[in-house]
């Protein structure tokens, strides 16, 4: 059997690959209210096969929303829409995961099909964002944030903690702080977005502080039993990871030492001097120098979608899991057409039984009848 088709145990949960679908924004929702597209879509994704489907970012708060279409766990309300996902994943045998956020000084923008840039000054559609800094992050996001007082800190980690126990409600099994992507959480980390001079700001320890502190706040309510994991970009690709990616791996550590159970490992995004170099795999390197240098479990995404390569990355140890994005949403079965690239016995099996029972020996459009 391919590596990437062994189970993964963490915590309690047990997953039945090492295939997960990352967070995605749908920007389908209304006020932070998932709508009729949400639980097909996350139905979809889960009977492809994948083991963890990861809900996408969800805000703790209306102004931590990236966009007028981001899903919220702000009020009890917003509960039962997301139950209705939790249980449509797990009825299809996938472990339901969601990541919950706050983007910070990115917060208030368009829908990306809509322009993906702040919402124009004046717009009613918009709100003021916040940030450790008063520094925008430019270019498509003029907007300045407004710094956050102590009280707002506290407040918003407060939310982190109060969306938590709506997610725990709502039957997720496996929760992501989403500290990556140039977000809020990010921000602090980021000595560019981050020029705080109170024990929030300045040295990695002080930028650290509110990732470290949210994480606390979290895992004291988030039950020991299920996993408590957490984005978080370590690499900015900005010229500076030979200084940023040594703090970076520290934070994980000591993210891992105050009860973090996986890293999903990612880019900061904090500044547009971001140069990626984007190709087939091109973070695997990433993902396996953390988990040698944090020794935890570690997952990845970015073009990990290449069915050899994404086995190759599991079976050498590089990564505990892989997350496929892009590709699930081409096409829901992927893990399908990876289990027959990898040559399982049968991969059909990878889909539920009224879709495997009659693929078992069909060989596709145009190749001959189906008995
Ligand atoms: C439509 C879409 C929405 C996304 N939304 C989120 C999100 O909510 N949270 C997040 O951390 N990353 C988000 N991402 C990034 C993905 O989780 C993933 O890291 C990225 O697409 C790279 O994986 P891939 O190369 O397999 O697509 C999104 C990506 C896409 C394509």
């Amino acid at each position: 059997m391919a590596a990437l088709f062994t189970p993964f145990q963490l915590k309690d949960v047990t997953l039945r690959n090492r295939i997960a679908i990352p967070p995605m924004c749908q920007y389908s929702a209304h006020e932070g209210y998932l709508s009729d597209w949400h639980a097909p879509h996350y139905a979809s994704m889960a009977r492809g096969g994948a083991g963890l489907v990861i809900v996408e970012a969800t805000a703790v708060s209306p102004e931590g929303r990236i966009t007028p279409g981001c899903a919220g766990l702000w009020e009890d309300g917003q509960i039962e829409g997301m139950a209705r996902v939790a249980s449509a994943i797990k009825a299809a045998g996938a472990v339901p995961g969601i990541q919950i956020g706050h983007a910070g000084r990115k917060a208030s923008a368009n829908l990306p099909w809509e322009g993906d840039d702040h919402i124009a000054e004046g717009d009613r559609r918009g709100w003021p964002t916040l940030a450790p800094s008063a520094i925008a992050f430019g270019a498509g996001l003029p907007k300045v944030p407004g710094e956050m007082t102590l009280d707002a800190i506290a407040r918003v980690q407060a939310d982190f903690v109060a969306s938590a126990k709506r997610a725990l409600a709502a039957g997720f099994q496996w929760l992501e702080l989403h500290f990556a992507h140039g977000y809020l959480a990010q921000s602090f980390f980021s000595p560019v977005a981050n020029q705080r001079t109170d024990r929030y700001g300045g040295s990695a320890e002080n930028r650290g502080r509110f990732l470290l502190e949210t994480l606390a706040a979290v895992r004291a309510v988030w039950p020991e039993h299920l996993p408590l994991t957490a984005r978080f970009g370590v690499v900015e690709y900005d010229g500076h990871d030979d200084s940023f990616y040594p703090e970076a791996a520290h934070l994980v550590r000591q993210m891992r030492d105050g009860g973090l159970d996986l890293i999903d490992a990612s880019i900061g995004f904090s500044t547009l001097n971001s140069k990626a170099p984007w190709g087939p795999g091109f973070f695997v390197p990433v993902a396996a120098r953390l988990k040698h240098d944090v020794q935890m479990p570690v997952a990845a995404s970015w073009c990990i979608d290449d069915p050899h390569m994404a086995e190759k990355a599991v079976a050498e140890g590089s990564m505990d899991l892989v997350l496929i994005a892009r590709a699930h949403l081409a096409n829901p079965h992927y893990p399908y057409q990876l289990a027959i690239a990898l040559g399982e016995e049968n991969p059909a099996w990878t889909l539920p039984a009224p879709y495997a029972h009659w693929l078992s020996r069909y060989r596709g459009p145009g190749k001959g009848a189906a008995q």
